[in-house]
């Protein structure tokens, strides 16, 4: 197929054009390139075609001739969106409304969004479903939601969209994001041999390996139109609904020599888990491949191979927060994340 994937610059995407072409899609590129200062490992196959481009100017024109739209360019955390609640519905509710408005009148037929389990919230329900109330708490969230909302409408015989909702993400990745909580407990392991935890760790927290994302993106691709045309799917399995403690304690076995430890019940921290019946059962293809183990052993023998140290973990391009503050301080983008010049 021939995709645009936007994001490819980015955690996900960097990973996600690599995977695609090794399976002969043909795929180009689409970012602004916020994060392009950090690369902690080298083993990109970058897309033949990048577009460096901000998904708020893309035009039809920039859309023309693709046979799916692949979207993951947006502001991709709470205490990113959080610092600028306005901006981010710019970006991730009317960029991405837009995007994908623009896809259907390019007539691209395929459309698949990257949405997020955090779009529950607090939910009532204890084992939510893609038929459960969304309550989102975050202008993150709240985004996602309004996102799958208004291109939920756009639907027709032309234009399918699938929705994913990722779990959190974990795992190596050349973009790496140590804002993440798997990722960024093992740098710490890993940097400083402890994990210390301001509560007692037991809200529950769906965790999914990023290359399993990737593959959750090429199954919707290849499936037959019917079997993802108007879908919401929950990315991850069942078995991965870990409580946060329990992914502290599998990061601190992996880490040789880490020391653990845990502080107060919080009160009411009310959580949930994720049901991922549905794209294990109607997703051709897709079952999830690797556990939080495996991420935690995985990052151990890359920080070990890039002999990672503590400057490294803490660079700023590897927190998306720090980094999108220390580009307005210099004055490298405006007060919208429009590079100036
Ligand atoms: N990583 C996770 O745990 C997770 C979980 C659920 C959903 N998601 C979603 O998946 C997508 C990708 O996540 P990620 O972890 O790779 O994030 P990321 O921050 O690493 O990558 C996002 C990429 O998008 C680009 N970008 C941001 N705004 C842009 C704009 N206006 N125009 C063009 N490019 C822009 C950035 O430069 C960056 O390269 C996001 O939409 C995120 O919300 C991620």
């Amino acid at each position: 197929m021939k995709l645009l994937v936007t994001g490819t610059d980015g955690y996900i995407g960097s990973l996600l054009a690599t995977e695609l072409m090794n399976s002969g899609h043909e795929v180009t590129g689409l970012d602004t390139g916020f994060y392009l200062d950090g690369l902690l490992y080298d083993d990109l196959r970058p897309p033949a075609q990048r577009i460096p481009k901000d998904t708020r100017r893309v035009v039809p024109a920039d859309l023309r001739g693709y046979d799916a739209v692949v979207h993951l360019a947006e502001l991709s955390n709470d205490p990113l969106c959080q610092h600028d609640p306005q901006l981010t519905y710019e970006i991730n509710h009317q960029g991405s409304v837009a995007l994908a408005r623009n896809s259907r009148e390019a007539g691209v037929p395929r459309f698949v969004y990257a949405s997020s389990c955090s779009v529950y919230g607090l939910a009532a329900d204890e084992n939510v479903t893609e038929t459960s109330r969304v309550n989102p708490q975050t202008a993150y969230a709240e985004c996602k939601a309004l996102v799958e909302r208004d291109v939920t409408a756009l639907a027709n015989d032309h234009f399918s969209p699938t929705f994913l909702r990722n779990a959190t993400a974990f795992g190596a990745s050349p973009r790496m994001r140590f804002d993440i909580v798997l990722n960024n407990l093992a740098g710490l392991a890993w940097t400083t041999k402890e994990i210390k935890m301001i509560s007692d760790g037991t809200p529950w927290r769906p965790l999914v390996h990023v290359l399993d994302i990737c593959d959750a993106i090429a199954c919707s691709l290849s499936a037959p139109r019917e079997a993802v045309h108007n879908q919401v799917f929950n990315v991850g399995d069942n078995a991965q609904n870990y409580r946060v403690r329990e992914i502290a304690e599998i990061v601190a076995e992996v880490f040789p020599g880490c020391r653990l430890s845990f502080g107060a019940n919080m009160g009411d921290q009310r959580s949930y888990r994720v049901n991922f019946d549905k794209i294990n059962s109607r997703l051709p293809g897709f079952r999830c491949r690797r556990d939080a183990r495996f991420g935690a052993r995985e990052l151990r023998t890359l920080f070990e191979k890039i002999q990672m140290t503590r400057e490294t973990f803490e660079f700023r391009a590897f927190t998306r927060l720090k980094q999108l503050e220390h580009l307005l301080r210099t004055q490298q983008v405006d007060e919208h994340f429009f590079w100036r010049g």
